[in-house]
């Protein structure tokens, strides 16, 4: 059976999850469960990531331990996917000692390749994002991502030897690792520079894991985080690390493209592993046009939008609302436009239509699939398999339209016998169809649809015309208008 391995970046668990945080996990469930429907073995990873400077500060401004915020904190990420049907494999801490542990033993393997040694770090660090600043990168002395103050640090650390693999990188990256495209690029432009070996511990920081060659230093918070991809198999001798390395998918935003695309396969290659097969970064969201931020008080809590309107609609706005690769804007006022426009009038109005009509209707429903192919089935998968997951949506959406306009052109409420079994026959196999395509998107809407046609559960290979011999159920409507 095909494999299939996605994961969703660790989150910091200083914080909550916010629209970000939900936006990257709800593309990694739109791609596992659309793989599980093509009757893949799918692995679909997602956790926390819990140590580090900055949970440390946070811990002590809160007045807890660390170990006290990171368990309250990854404990609502469960709940919060929970809510938006996240439908992960496994739910990796940081904090677990099987993850430790094969953190250690990673750096021995590195160690015993002679990849580590000891210097002296002297530059600049930006807590929020744990990230090491060289001079050259600051901007107006701050730092170039995200624009917030840096820590200026002297001290004795261990370093990984990154800039051996500088070649061998580009090379991974010139085949194809990185989509989309101009993310590529840009890591390209940036390794045309000097790439410099990378600082892997911290004396300063105590929150982290021992480094195993001189406990009095910590192993770096991100050395640590990427490594989670594979302790969550239990590397080095799980069965499931036999099976699914490497990963299919590690899906990112664009902030952290680097990390995972040039860091972490110069690890793996260090330790004689493969890299993964592919990084997929998204665009970031901004909120009412501004960058979101707690001090803004704009950000966006997926479980109020999820209870407000539903975690099918608030998924279907996420994916529709802008290409994946680029940023786009969240709004209330817009996410209202779309599900009073397409769920509720392409969507839900059709199927409240023909189910009335169908419900009625007591002869045999057979016809002539002269809607067969409304939804490029093949043209979907390469969607997928391209991780454009905005263009697959509106695939999906303008197949509904198609039925709509079938079934507005044909007036089935005019007809009677033959013809009106005909009519019904293509539009209700349109919308069996239908259901199966927007599972990945909207997996309650699709269940939903199932039951009011009186289906079992279907997967890609029911997704083309057959007999339809069910008695439909219309039921309430699947999304009313808001005001
Ligand atoms: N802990 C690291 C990842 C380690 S993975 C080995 C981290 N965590 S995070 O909590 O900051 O969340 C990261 C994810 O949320 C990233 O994919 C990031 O791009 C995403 N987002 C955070 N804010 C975002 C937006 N405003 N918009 C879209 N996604 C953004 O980084």
């Amino acid at each position: 059976m095909e494999k299939f391995y996605i994961t969703t970046p660790i989150y910091y668990v200083n914080d909550k999850p916010h629209i970000g945080t939900a936006y990257t996990t709800i593309i990694a469930d739109i791609f596992a469960r659309w793989h599980r429907l093509l009757g893949e073995d799918v692995f679909f990873l997602t956790g926390t990531d819990e140590h580090g400077g900055k949970i440390e500060k946070s811990a002590r401004d809160k007045n807890k331990t660390p170990l006290e915020l990171v368990n309250e904190n990854s404990q609502k990420y469960k709940a919060v996917w929970e809510k938006l049907n996240i439908s992960y494999d496994k739910f990796i801490r940081t904090t677990d000692p099987l993850h430790e542990a094969a953190v250690q033993k990673f750096i021995k393997k590195v160690w015993d390749g002679g990849d580590i040694y000891k210097g002296e770090y002297e530059g600049f660090y930006c807590l929020p994002d744990e990230r090491y600043v060289t001079e050259n990168e600051l901007v107006d002395g701050k730092c170039p991502d995200c624009g917030r103050e840096v820590q200026k640090i002297k001290e004795e650390a261990y370093f990984f030897r990154l800039s051996r693999y500088k070649d061998a990188i580009i090379k991974i990256i010139e085949n194809g690792l990185i989509i989309p495209k101009k993310n590529a690029n840009e890591i390209l432009s940036r390794l045309k520079g000097e790439l410099k070996d990378l600082d892997i511990t911290r004396k300063s920081v105590s929150w982290g894991i021992k480094f195993p060659f001189d406990e009095s230093h910590s192993v770096y918070v991100w050395f640590d985080a990427l490594l989670n991809y594979l302790s969550a198999l239990d590397w080095p001798d799980g069965k499931l690390f036999n099976e699914f390395w490497p990963a299919d998918i590690h899906l990112v935003g664009k902030d952290i493209a680097w990390f995972h695309s040039v860091i972490w396969p110069a690890m793996l290659l260090s330790a004689g592993l493969e890299p993964p097969k592919r990084v997929m970064a998204h665009g970031w969201w901004t909120v009412d046009g501004k960058k979101m931020s707690k001090s803004i008080g704009n950000v966006v809590d997926p479980v109020e939008m999820a209870e407000k309107y539903g975690a099918d609609a608030f998924r279907y706005f996420l994916i529709r609302e802008k290409p994946t690769w680029d940023d786009g804007d969240f709004s209330e006022s817009a996410l209202k436009s779309r599900i009073n426009g397409e769920l509720m009038s392409d969507l839900s109005n059709l199927i409240a239509r023909v189910l009335t009509i169908a419900e009625k209707f007591s002869g045999k429903i057979e016809g002539n699939k002269e809607l067969e192919g409304f939804i490029d089935k093949n043209k979907l998968a390469e969607f997928f398999d391209n991780c454009d997951l905005y263009s697959a949506l509106n695939l999906v959406f303008d197949g509904i339209r198609r039925i709509n306009k079938y079934v507005n052109d044909k007036e089935p409420w005019k007809l009677k016998d033959g013809e009106l079994s005909n009519v019904l026959y293509n539009a209700l196999e349109a919308i069996r169809i239908t259901a199966i395509f927007l599972k990945p998107f909207m997996p309650s809407t699709a269940e939903k649809i199932e039951e009011k046609l009186n289906v079992k559960y279907q997967t890609i290979p029911d997704a083309d015309f057959k007999e339809f011999t069910s008695r439909v159920h219309r039921g309430e409507n699947l999304f009313n208008r808001l005001v």
